[in-house]
């Protein structure tokens, strides 16, 4: 069975390598040119060297005296040798360089590019360690075989020359190199095939190991504030630890079969030189073929070390493009349709009609729950709708549908009358932009965060959009104003400004459909009343920059709203307006009230900070009760 898998794992080893080839033929062709060249020049050394022994030193020895012409002769032989051997190691140096390296940049490339192409379900199942070491060691892992391949390639047809070199000289000796470079290959086989589980492991364990990395970096807040350090170290060490058993297996093995591999040769040039010796005397060869010979099989000790490198990477190669391919080849990304909406800066309208929805289980086997089931509701062009629910409601999960993150099971989302499956992703992305309820903001200056390199937002869009966002006092305040560096997630930022930061993105793209999930709550109640009111009424008099839809808990906002969307488990339960829904349908006003209490409770107790984490105000699960 094991030796079943490892001889899979060789077969698709060599399926890796031809896709390489074919993808990049040209290179592979120089390197594998220069690595040929190489390998003519190494016995074209092993001949001339034993011309030199056999027809200038020997007879020079007889003789006493030494013939300068064929010394000079050898000499010039010798060194125009190794120049075309350097320029074949050259060629084949630089061309396994080139090939490797664009491989691993093109599939870098196409890996990231996937990640972006795949629908949010498909990343929710996988994790961001997981993702970070597609990208990076498996993608190197599976070009590694790379590097050494057209050495091994060469070899293979300098083996071919030296056996038939070796035929044309003596049978006997031909026969000692038809019994060692078979050896030679069948111990770099079983090398591989022992090696293949090993470097599995490892590659695996490699994954495991950045996951647990980025999983407790990311999570520094928590862990530090838990006091988790002890056990979060102990978990990375216990992971660790394993990655460093499986490579010292690795290592292990390779220390067994390395000097394996060396020695054989070596035993190969001592039954050259037994077998030559008795064909020496019996004059069926001079000893110009016996140095000959045995100075070749010296020297091919090296190179076939090239196709043990190849086979031993194939495993790990093998395990690295699994993993690769399983990105590349994954399924269920959105195809967007062909449709365009007009670019006018008129607000849309937003219609969800009968939808249901559910999130893919986490294992295919467990059955998905239903999150939404048959939504619906309109923004009217212009309008402001609050959506109001306690946690777990699924308010986010109304927001990813209306800007198109998720598709409905069933039912339709519409803006404008047009089903957003048809729309082109350009003309969705400039339509709704979603403030998600956990902003995100790039390592990057405030500008470039705002401006996103969309064309046409120059700086006065930005101060505009800021305006909107009523972060312009702040951002003015910064530093070195829009040109200041926010920090990786924007960590120099407090929580209230990083929401207004990503509220003013959305705007700057003048969209004509704004979705806010909770995307004020870390700002001051005041504050995100007037961000809603100014957003209502905008430059324009007597109209709005666009349809919103709002998720909001406090009273303030939710009164701004032309209409309310009542929702409890993923149903709505009641619409109207605010002093309606206050009046007729008690768990609305329980809900609104809780929040409000816990707002003032907790403005009691520490002075109000905009920079407080929202997530850990605790005021969600209160009003989950
Ligand atoms: N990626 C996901 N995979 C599986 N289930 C999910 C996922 N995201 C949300 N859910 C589930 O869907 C339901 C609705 O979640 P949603 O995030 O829409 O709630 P919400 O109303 O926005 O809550 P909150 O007020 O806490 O933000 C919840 O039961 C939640 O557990
Ligand atoms: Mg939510």
């Amino acid at each position: 069975m094991a030796s079943k898998t490892s001889r899979d794992v060789l077969i698709r080893g060599f399926v890796v390598l031809g896709r390489a080839i074919r993808e990049q033929p040209r290179i592979f062709a120089v390197a594998v040119s220069g690595s040929v060249l190489f390998g003519l020049m190494v016995i074209a050394s092993a001949y001339v060297v034993g011309a030199v022994v056999g027809d200038v030193v020997v007879p020079a020895i007889a003789r006493g005296s030494i013939g300068v012409g064929a010394l000079v002769l050898a000499a010039t032989a010798l060194f125009g040798i190794s120049v075309l051997r350097v320029v074949g190691i050259f060629g084949r140096r630089l061309g396994a360089g080139y090939m490797q390296y664009r491989l691993q940049a093109a599939y870098r490339r196409r890996v990231t590019r996937r990640y972006l192409d795949l629908p949010l379900s498909w990343h929710h199942r996988n994790a961001t360690g997981t993702l970070l070491s597609n990208a990076n060691s498996d993608v190197e892992a599976a070009w590694y075989p790379i590097a050494p391949l057209p050495f091994a390639v060469g070899t293979l047809v300098m083996l071919v020359g030296a056996v038939v070199s070796l035929f044309v000289t003596d049978w006997a000796l031909a026969l000692v190199g038809l019994a060692v470079f078979p050896a030679l290959f069948a111990l770099n086989v079983v090398y591989s095939r022992r090696m293949a589980p090993r470097q599995a492991r490892a590659q695996r364990l490699r994954a495991e190991v950045s996951g647990i990395a980025h999983e407790s970096f990311d999570g520094a807040l928590v862990v530090k504030t838990m006091g988790r350090e002890a056990q979060e170290t102990a978990r990375f060490a216990g992971r660790a630890g394993e990655l460093r058993d499986a490579l010292i297996a690795v290592g292990r093995l390779r220390g067994v079969f390395d000097p394996m591999l060396e020695a054989l040769p070596s035993l190969g040039t001592l039954a050259v030189l037994v077998v030559g010796a008795f064909r020496l005397r019996q004059g069926a060869i001079d000893v110009t073929e016996l140095v000959s010979v045995a100075f070749l099989f010296t020297v091919l000790a090296f190179p076939v070390r090239a196709i043990g490198w190849v086979l031993a990477e194939l495993p790990r190669s093998v395990a690295g493009w699994d993993r690769v391919s399983r990105v590349l080849d994954a399924t269920g990304e959105m195809p967007y349709g062909d449709r365009e909406l007009p670019a006018d800066p008129t607000p849309a309208t937003l219609q969800f009609a009968d939808v249901s929805f559910g999130y893919e289980p986490a294992e295919a086997h467990l059955p998905g729950t239903e999150v939404l089931g048959e939504v619906s509701f309109t923004v009217p062009a212009g309008r402001t709708v609050a959506l109001v629910g306690p946690t777990g409601a699924g308010k986010s999960t109304i927001a990813s549908l209306a800007v198109r993150l998720v598709d409905p099971r069933s039912g339709t989302v519409t803006l404008d009358g047009v089903d957003v499956r048809q729309l082109t992703a350009g003309s969705l992305a400039a339509t709704a932009a979603l403030v998600a309820q956990v902003p995100f903001v790039f390592d990057d200056t405030v500008r470039a965060n705002i401006a996103l390199d969309r064309p046409g937002i120059g700086d006065d869009d930005v101060w505009a959009a800021l305006r909107l966002a009523e972060a312009d006092g702040f951002v003015a305040g910064l530093p070195d104003g829009l040109d200041t560096m926010v920090g990786e997630r924007g960590t120099s930022l407090s929580g209230g400004q990083r929401q207004r930061l990503t509220l003013a993105r959305a705007l700057a793209g003048r969209p004509r459909l704004l979705v806010l999930d909770d995307a004020t709550s870390a700002v001051d109640p005041r504050v995100e009343a007037a961000i809603l009111a100014g957003l209502r009424s905008a430059d324009r008099p007597g109209a709005s920059v666009a349809s919103i839809l709002v998720v909001a808990y406090r009273r303030a906002t939710i009164a701004l709203a032309d209409e309310v969307i009542y929702i409890e488990q993923g149903r709505v339960v009641a619409r109207g307006t605010h002093a309606e829904l206050l009046a007729t349908v008690p768990g609305y006003t329980d809900l609104v009230t809780a929040y409000e209490q816990a707002e003032v409770e907790r403005a009691q107790e520490v002075p109000y900070d905009e920079g407080a984490d929202p997530l850990s105000s605790g005021l969600e699960i209160e009003v989950d009760r």
